[in-house]
C-alpha cells in the first residue's frame, strides 16, 4: 500500500505541476500536430459488424429502448463531468464481469452521437483485454506501448465514430500495476488531450477488490463510475469500493447493470 500511495502522491503532484503546459513526450511529442480535425481524421476507422455488435450487447443506434437508457447515463455523466471541469472518467466494478468493457464502449457511443461531443476510451485493463474482441478488431493495436512512451497513439487507436476513438490492447501485460504507475503515463495522456482535444477521456479498468491496477490509476482520473451487477455484488463490495474510490478521486455515481426488473429494459440502473 506504501508504494501506491506514493506513486498516487507523486503522479497527482506532476499532474498539478504541468496541468497547462505539459513538456513535449520525447516520443509522442514527434507526432503532435496541432490541427485537432487532421489528428482525428488521421485516426482509421473501424466498421462495427451490427452481428457482433448485437453478440456484445454495444447500442451503435440512437433508436429504441437501449439506446434511451445509455443517453440518460450520457445526460447525467456529461452534466456532472463539465459542471465539475472534469475531464477524465475511469469506468471499474468490485469483482469481475459486471459489465465494465459494455458500460465503457455504449457510454462512448452514446456521448459521440451528439454532434458537440468528441470522446476517447483508452483499454486500461491489461491482465483481460477485451475491447478488440468486443468490436471485432483485428488490427494489433497496443495501448499499453503508447503508455510505456514506447509508440504513439495514431498508430494504436481506432475510431468506431466519427468523434470516437477506442485504444485497445492486443494481449495481457506482465507487471500492469508497474504500468498503470509509471511515471510516463500523465505525461503521455495530457499529449494524447493536446492532440485530440476529447471532450471526455474514458478508461476501461479491472475491477477494484481483485488487484492494485485500479487503485493506482486513480490519481490520473478526475472521477471513477462504479458499475455493480445486480444479484451478484453485495451492499458490502459497493460500501467499501466507493470509499476506496473516494479516497483517491471522486465518485461519479453507481450503475446497477443486469438487472432483471429496471426502469430501463436494456438492465441499467443509474444512482
Ligand atoms: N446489462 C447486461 N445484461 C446482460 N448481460 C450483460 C449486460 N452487460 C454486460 N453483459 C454481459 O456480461 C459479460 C461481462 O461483460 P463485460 O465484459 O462488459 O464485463 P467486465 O466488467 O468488463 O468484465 P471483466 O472484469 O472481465 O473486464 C459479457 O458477456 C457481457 O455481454
Ligand atoms: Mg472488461
Amino acid at each position: 500500500m506504501e508504494r501506491i500511495q506514493a506513486a498516487i502522491a507523486k503522479a497527482r503532484a506532476e499532474r498539478q505541476g504541468t496541468k497547462d503546459g505539459a513538456a513535449p513526450h520525447p516520443v509522442l511529442g514527434q507526432a503532435v500536430r496541432h490541427d485537432i480535425t487532421a489528428n482525428w481524421e488521421a485516426l482509421p476507422r473501424h466498421a462495427l459488424d451490427p452481428k457482433t455488435a448485437e453478440r456484445n450487447r454495444i447500442v451503435e443506434t440512437g433508436k429504441g429502448s437501449e439506446s434511451a437508457a445509455f443517453d440518460l447515463m450520457r445526460t447525467r455523466t456529461l452534466k456532472m463531468m463539465l459542471e465539475n471541469g472534469w475531464k477524465r472518467l475511469a469506468i471499474t466494478s468490485p469483482t469481475a464481469g459486471c459489465g465494465k468493457s459494455t458500460v465503457a464502449l455504449n457510454l462512448g457511443l452514446s456521448l459521440t452521437r451528439r454532434n458537440d461531443v468528441s470522446a476517447i476510451l483508452i483499454e486500461a485493463d491489461m491482465r483481460r483485454p477485451s475491447l478488440a474482441d468486443k468490436l471485432g478488431i483485428r488490427r494489433n493495436y497496443h495501448i499499453a506501448e503508447v503508455l510505456r512512451g514506447a509508440e504513439s497513439f495514431a498508430d494504436n487507436a481506432c475510431r468506431i465514430a466519427d468523434r470516437f476513438a477506442v485504444a485497445t490492447n492486443e494481449k495481457a501485460v506482465p507487471n500492469s500495476s508497474d504500468l498503470l504507475q509509471a511515471p510516463q503515463v500523465g505525461d503521455v495522456l495530457r499529449q494524447i488531450e493536446a492532440t485530440y482535444a476529447p471532450t471526455l477521456t474514458l478508461f476501461d479498468m479491472p475491477p477494484l477488490l481483485v488487484n492494485d491496477d485500479t487503485i493506482g490509476f486513480l490519481s490520473h482520473v478526475d472521477c471513477a463510475m462504479l458499475v455493480a451487477a445486480a444479484e451478484h455484488t453485495s451492499i458490502k463490495e459497493i460500501d467499501e469500493c466507493e470509499r476506496e474510490i473516494a479516497s483517491h478521486t471522486n465518485v461519479l455515481g453507481v450503475v446497477l447493470n443486469k438487472c432483471k426488473f429496471s426502469s430501463g429494459s436494456y438492465g441499467y440502473d443509474y444512482y
